[in-house]
């Protein structure tokens, strides 16, 4: 998981600082989206993978009290600034979710847009923490990229000013490709992979980690800012869903 940090450093700095945002309301989505799939008052939740903060912020002006944990130190002072900003006292943690040593446990752990990184083997030792970070009746809201929509996505280019993307997909390992590069600079290239998992794959990958699937709720159907099948909230044409894990 060398590509990590370059990736996501250099990802941020071709799309504008696209993790160094405000929030705004596609962060504001997830307070509706914990309400909907959670529906607790009062709880402490841990935010894995948080990027600039946004989301982490979102939730904590809703009146949860948050931890997050990124990998990027910039990212974090971001999310530092924007807790200044909106006047939130959260606990913002700078390290790396495989490494790091908490001492409390938590009624929710959420990772919005982001997961798959590993292999299933690194999945499950993620899953292992998690399942040690949460409380006896703890939930896991997990944001999971689907197979489908990565393989009919394959081939499909974007622009961004002078940045593209363009998706492949790896159909053998069931892994999401995302090139990016400036245009003109074809060589220096930024490469991510994700493993996707259908919720059938999902649910035997996460056997023997101390969590069970409870629900599956369809979730992202934006791509590139766009839209896509608007009004459907379909599984089968959802991006990404949300698997809702309890502790088994
Ligand atoms: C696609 S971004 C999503 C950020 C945020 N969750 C959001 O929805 O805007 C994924 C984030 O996960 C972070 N990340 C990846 N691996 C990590 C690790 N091992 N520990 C902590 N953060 C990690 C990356 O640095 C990146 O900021």
């Amino acid at each position: 998981m060398e590509w990590v940090k370059g990736f996501y450093k250099k990802q941020s700095d071709f799309l504008k600082d696209c993790y160094l945002s405000e929030v705004d309301d596609f962060a504001k989505e997830k307070v509706s989206i914990i309400e909907k799939m959670v529906n607790k008052k009062n709880i402490n939740i841990l935010d894995l993978g948080a990027g600039g903060g946004q989301n982490a912020i979102a939730m904590s002006l809703n009146g949860y009290s948050v931890t997050m944990i990124e990998l990027l130190e910039e990212f974090t002072a971001h999310a530092e600034k924007l807790a200044k900003q909106y006047n939130q006292d959260l606990t913002i943690i700078q390290g790396d979710f495989y490494k790091v040593k908490l001492d409390q446990t938590f009624d929710l752990v959420t990772y919005w847009d982001g997961f798959g990184i590993g292999t299933d083997e690194e999945q499950r030792l993620l899953f292992k923490r998690i399942a040690s970070w949460i409380k006896k009746d703890g939930i896991v809201l997990i944001e999971v990229y689907t197979p489908w929509y990565a393989g009919y996505s394959e081939g499909k280019e974007m622009s961004f000013g002078d940045v593209k993307r363009k998706y492949g997909f790896d159909p053998l390992n069931s892994r999401w490709l995302d090139s990016w590069w400036k245009v003109g600079d074809e060589e220096q290239v930024i490469n991510q992979s994700l493993r996707c998992y259908s919720p059938a794959d999902f649910k035997l990958m996460i056997e023997g980690t101390g969590l069970t699937l409870d629900k599956i709720e369809p979730c992202l159907q934006y791509d590139g800012g766009e839209r896509l099948y608007p009004g459907i909230e379909k599984l089968g044409k959802s991006i990404t869903y949300l698997a809702k894990m309890i502790k088994v």
